[in-house]
């Protein structure tokens, strides 16, 4: 675990150094909750993809557990790829991809994926068994190309099939380049047959990554990661996106899919998974990170480590929309409450949680460190955040925005070179890395706020008990 290392957050889950990308395997088995990660141990650049593995009773205090799933066998040496864990019958289960990258025998193809579907369980959430390859590239539609990844296993109940079986989601691109999802179906957990293939009517991206699907309050929800979505006006502007599309009809048999909202209107947000926990709460984590934007520069690299995830949220449904905010948890790390007057500014703290109620008719502008302004253009009902340029403070970072019809309240979660910004108690939400010289931050309250109030924040108590 690196430690005294300019920029390591302090209440959000980092590689213990080297490369992080997607969360896998979330769940909460035996009381404990599990969060795997897509982890290139020794290279803050990335590189073969492993599992590393971090567990907690509360998710306040964590263990890191190890690296739990190597890429050194035949099913998966180029990389064990995202996937996702089933709790069942006092197991636990990680399906996950097997990247195998096999010489082509066309010179013109540099190589073919096979892209294996792999099963892994356990009896006690810390010790894994065999590898079994349940299925590869031959098994897919003949139409899907090498692109098939990232299991997403549940059970039927969970997205309102009630067969007693057991449904897989895998993101794919076909050979003529559209994104989809498959679902497969089975009873017994190993052998699984096709149920359906779900897309748009018009194509959305090339490829879909990391799907995923749930129910709230009876309405059906798909969960997806696309990549190939062009920009159109304030949606979607960075290069790959992850959303939901609400679907209407039945994920194995007819079924609509609605508007495509984004998760996260920020720089730095990609590959979210979603789980129950045994609360009954459905839990989403996502990467702060984005794949293919090497404008946007994190020079904890340097430093030996690059990348996070987000603190877990919990997702509600209110009108037409799933809102996201911190779990309960997060308030438990608040120090004592401070309030913070219109035109002040805080003093320099490494991470605060501050809350904002905006005052009515007016425009919002609060600016963080000197070099973020995050505001609010009430006649355009426009919220964006700009950084500004010369100050260097978003390495590449320039400005998003999103259509915010009224805006009353702002939360925002500070830590170290990291920012979550929730709108309206989860409405709109936006993600961003930043990086200030000393790692301190502080804010001003420069327009329209009717009351602050904010929490210094301790931080994730995170132990280092490696189980192999
Ligand atoms: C998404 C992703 C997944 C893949 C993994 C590899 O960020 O590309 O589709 O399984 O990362 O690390």
């Amino acid at each position: 675990m690196l430690e005294n290392n300019k920029w390591r957050l302090k209440f959000h889950l980092m590689p213990p150094e080297g490369w992080l990308n997607d969360p896998n395997g979330l769940c909460q088995f035996r009381g404990e909750y599990h969060v795997f990660f897509q982890h290139t141990p020794g290279n803050p650049e990335g590189g073969d993809k492993y599992w590393g593995h971090y567990t907690s009773s509360d998710l306040i205090h964590w263990n890191y557990a190890g690296d739990k799933l190597a890429p050194v066998d035949d099913v998966d040496i180029n990389g064990v790829y995202s996937g996702s864990a089933l709790i069942w019958n006092d197991k636990m289960y990680l399906y996950y991809t097997g990247n195998v990258k096999e010489k082509s025998k066309d010179p013109t193809i540099p190589f073919v994926r096979r892209s294996n579907t792999v099963l892994v369980s356990s009896e006690d959430g810390i010790h894994f068994g065999e590898k079994q390859c349940l299925m590869t590239r031959e098994d897919y539609p003949a139409d899907i190309s090498g692109d098939v990844r990232d299991p997403k296993v549940m059970t039927g109940g969970e997205i309102g099939i009630e067969d007693g079986a057991f449904y897989m989601l895998l993101g794919a691109r076909s050979q003529a380049d559209v994104g989809e999802a498959m679902l497969y179906r089975s009873e017994n957990l190993t052998d699984w047959e096709l149920a359906s293939r779900i897309t748009t009517a018009e194509k959305f991206g090339y490829m879909w990554e990391c799907p995923d699907a749930f129910m709230k309050e009876g309405l059906k929800f798909l969960s997806v990661s696309p990549q190939g979505v062009e920009r159109e006006g304030l949606n979607y502007q960075n290069i790959y996106q992850s959303g939901y599309f609400p679907l209407a009809g039945s994920f194995d048999g007819d079924y609509t899919l609605g508007d495509f909202q984004e998760w996260d209107k920020g720089f730095d947000f990609y590959a979210p998974q979603t789980f129950q926990d045994e609360k009954g709460r459905r839990i989403l984590i996502g990467w702060i990170g984005m794949p293919d934007a090497p404008q946007h520069k994190n020079p904890t690299v340097e430093l030996g480590w690059q990348h996070a995830l987000t603190v877990p949220r919990e997702i509600t449904y209110i009108n037409g929309r799933l809102y996201q905010n911190p779990v309960a948890e997060m308030e438990t790390l608040r120090g004592k409450k401070n309030e913070l007057s219109m035109g002040k500014t805080s003093k320099p703290m490494e991470a605060f949680d501050m809350e904002v109620q905006v005052e009515k008719n007016a425009d919002l502008q609060l600016i963080l460190s000197d070099g973020l302004t995050i505001s609010y253009d009430r006649e355009r009902k426009i919220f964006s955040l700009r950084f500004e340029e010369d100050k260097n403070m978003g390495q590449g970072r320039i400005e998003r925005s999103a259509y915010v019809e009224q805006l009353d309240h702002v939360r925002l979660l500070v830590d170290t070179s990291c920012l979550e910004l929730y709108l309206n108690h989860g409405e709109t939400v936006f993600t961003t890395r930043f990086y200030t010289q000393d790692a301190r931050n502080y804010i001003q309250l420069k327009k329209g706020v009717e009351k602050a109030e904010y929490w210094e924040m301790t931080s994730f108590v995170v132990d280092k008990n490696i189980s192999l």
